[in-house]
């Protein structure tokens, strides 16, 4: 018997896939969906009212999550569209404010447009004084992400009781000082890491600039803002702004699904993103070249990438999507040679000749071949941060700053979804089954009393 999981969507056959339980005989016709690109989806919303079954995807490797019309990667063919615009183009003929109004408002601003978005931002870059105060509550050494997740999340409590995220004003408010205020965050945690003081936002400079100059200006000197460093940074932000359901956006979006504070919603992609197989691999590129140390040693680190009973992974190389080039690889690429020009900058150093080496190594090997594993935006954007003079703490940083846009479009996104529920995941569970409860005192005793290895394992 096919039965149909939903009686509204009648689909042709030919759109359905029939889902039959090999133990009893029974088939469902489950229907499909297709989008204006890309694959298409087996509609499962009413698999567990029909069927009785859950479906099992740890990582959501074959799972789409919510429908959206903001950003579309074609993994295969090494294509990335920010509402339909090529991030190629969009990186080299945009720029990060037009970028970002993009994300947000789904089209390309008119001239008028874009400069009353980008004074709108500039009017927001300022932190209020008790949040400034925060600072002084982390450890000098704190990692400024640590220090982003606690002052982004604390800017909840300034405007959680002004943010109904039913207004699509106050939606919008919340979205502009975010992107705003980003800048000024991140520069103050490294400020703050350094002991120097906290340089005033200034509103006569563009978005990038003045992410320069809150970096690197200090108060005895004046700072001369270098065009070519700040169009350099304009485009890693551009590069940055969005990426589809990654694990920082999908972390965005399913905080919140329930309804929870847009700052504290950003807070949580903040957390989500510093890990070093997402956002943190920029900084987790320069570890690894400070470890592999000199080109002699490529060939080894090659290797152990390879070997299956070591840990070790090539950091900036490989994706969940892109099993071609990472489109934004290729211009952050461009823009690395650019920055490494010597004649530019002046810079030769051998770790970055070292990464140099490294590319071109991993790319020829079979292993990197077969996998399809080639290097990622994070490969080369965190090469580009050193020779700018970003401390390598701050890599990670500087992804969440580009990024906001991302986390905050698709919130706004989500909110007007009318698919949207509360994200609530199942699972397959796999531990005791129901059993009677034993008193303290007629349990037996553990002979090593100190140790916790029986309970988080020995590794
Ligand atoms: N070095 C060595 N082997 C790798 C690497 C790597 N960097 N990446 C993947 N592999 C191997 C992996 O061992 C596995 O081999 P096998 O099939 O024999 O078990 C195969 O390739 C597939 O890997 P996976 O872990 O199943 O793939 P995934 O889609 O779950 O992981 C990834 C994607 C990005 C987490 C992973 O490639 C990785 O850890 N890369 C290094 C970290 C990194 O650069 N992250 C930044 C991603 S781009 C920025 C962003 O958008 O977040």
């Amino acid at each position: 018997m096919n039965t149909s999981t939903t009686s509204k969507n009648k689909q042709s056959p030919s759109d359905t896939f029939t889902l039959t339980d090999n133990s009893t005989g029974q088939s469902w016709d489950l229907p499909s969906r297709t989008g204006t690109m890309g694959n298409r989806l087996i509609d499962i919303r009413g698999l567990y009212n029909s069927t009785g079954v859950l479906t099992y995807d740890p990582g959501f490797t074959s799972t789409g999550s919510c429908k959206s019309n903001i950003t579309f990667i074609d993994g295969e063919e090494g294509i990335l569209l920010h509402r339909g615009y090529p991030i190629d183009v969009l990186a080299k003929d945009s720029d990060y404010m037009e970028t970002c109004y993009l994300l947000l408002y789904g089209e390309l601003p008119t001239p008028e447009e874009k400069f009353s978005f980008d004074s709108d931002i500039r009017n927001h870059t300022l932190l209020h004084e008790q949040l400034i105060s925060f600072y002084k509550g982390f450890m000098r050494g704190a990692h400024p992400m640590a220090i982003m997740v606690g002052v982004v999340g604390a800017l909840s409590a300034f405007y959680h009781d002004r943010t109904d995220i039913t207004d699509p004003d106050q939606r919008q408010l919340a979205a502009h000082r975010l992107i705003a205020k980003m800048p000024t965050i991140g520069a103050y945690a490294f400020k703050y890491s350094q002991g120097l003081p906290f340089p005033m936002p200034r509103n006569e400079y563009s978005y990038s600039e003045n992410l320069l100059q809150m970096m690197f200006s200090v108060p005895s000197e004046d700072y001369k803002i270098n065009p070519i460093l700040a169009r350099a940074i304009d485009r890693i932000l551009v590069l940055h702004a969005d990426h589809e359901q990654n694990a920082s956006t999908s972390t965005v979006r399913l905080a919140g699904s329930s309804g929870a504070n847009p700052y504290a919603c950003i807070a949580s992609g903040i957390a989500s993103l510093w890990g070093p197989a997402h956002g943190g691999a920029n900084e987790a590129v320069l570890k690894m070249l400070a470890e592999i140390g000199t080109k002699k040693r490529v060939g080894e680190y090659i290797k152990k990438a390879q070997d299956k009973n070591d840990n070790f992974r090539l950091m900036g190389f490989g994706h969940r999507v892109y099993k071609n080039h990472d489109p934004r690889a290729i211009v952050m690429r461009e823009t690395c040679y650019e920055v490494l020009d010597v004649y530019v900058l002046g810079i030769e150093d051998p770790q970055l000749e070292l990464a140099m080496e490294l590319e071109k190594i991993a790319l020829e090997d079979d292993y990197f071949v077969e996998k399809k594993l080639y290097p990622n935006v994070d490969f080369y954007s965190g090469i580009i941060l050193k020779a700018l003079g970003f401390p390598t703490s701050m890599f990670t940083v500087m992804f969440a700053i580009g990024r906001t846009v991302g986390w905050i479009s698709h919130w706004k996104e989500m909110l007007k979804d009318e698919h949207q529920k509360i994200g609530r995941p199942r699972q397959l569970y796999l531990g005791e089954k129901a059993r009677e409860f034993v008193p303290l005192d007629k349990r037996g005793h553990t002979e090593d009393k100190t140790s916790w290895s029986w309970f988080w394992g020995n590794k």
